[in-house]
């Protein structure tokens, strides 16, 4: 992956120590860690520089490409593409709550898969959403993504299981 992904509005660069304070802020949100599946709540300053420590390891291991979103104004959230052991690509994406329905996050995960795609040479990239997140169904929509099942998924912030429908795009959609 690139160290650094420009889109209209948006830089995409790896996560820097100095971001944590604005990272724990948004982060620490119940409305964004309710719809993901791996953010704990409440989210602490120290979980953001402990978060913030393991991505260059995790890159270097190609196990995950994660980036801060960034506005003219600084961090306004995370995307980032997993690589999970049965060689699929799944990209996930957070935005925080003040800068929402901004485009932000359809135009930072765009920028993402068409990285990611040419980087790993995956013919798809996965994705998906709980059920009720209606929001980023319309985000991975929008980016081309269709949907082909359903799971269950556990949630860290609410401790449970919950209702997961996925979504698959393929390389020559992207
Ligand atoms: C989901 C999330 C990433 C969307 O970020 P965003 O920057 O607001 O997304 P965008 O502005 O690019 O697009 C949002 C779209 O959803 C639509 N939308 C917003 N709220 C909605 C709702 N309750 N129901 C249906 N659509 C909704 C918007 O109208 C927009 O669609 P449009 O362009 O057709 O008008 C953001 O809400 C978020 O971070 N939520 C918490 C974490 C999360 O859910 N992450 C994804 C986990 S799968």
């Amino acid at each position: 992956m690139q160290e650094e992904l420009r889109t209209e509005r948006l830089l995409l660069r790896p996560l820097r120590d100095d971001d944590a304070a604005r990272l724990a802020a948004l982060a620490n949100n119940w409305n964004v860690a309710r719809m993901l599946a791996r953010m704990p709540f409440p989210y602490t300053l120290d979980m953001a520089h402990e978060w913030i420590a393991r991505q260059t390891a995790m890159r270097q291991e190609g196990e995950e490409f994660g980036y801060a979103v960034t506005d003219g104004d600084g961090f306004v959230g995370g995307c980032g593409v997993q690589a999970h052991a049965d060689g699929t690509h799944e990209i996930g994406y957070w935005i925080g709550e003040p800068f929402w329905n901004r485009g932000y996050a359809t135009e930072a995960a765009r920028a993402v898969l068409t990285d990611a795609v040419v980087r790993f040479g995956a013919e798809t990239i996965i994705s998906g959403h709980f059920a009720e997140n209606h929001a980023s169904g319309r985000v991975l929509t929008k980016l081309g993504f269709r949907y082909t099942g359903e799971e269950h998924r556990w949630c860290v912030a609410r401790q449970e299981n919950l209702r997961c429908l996925t979504m698959r795009l393929a390389r020559t959609d992207v």
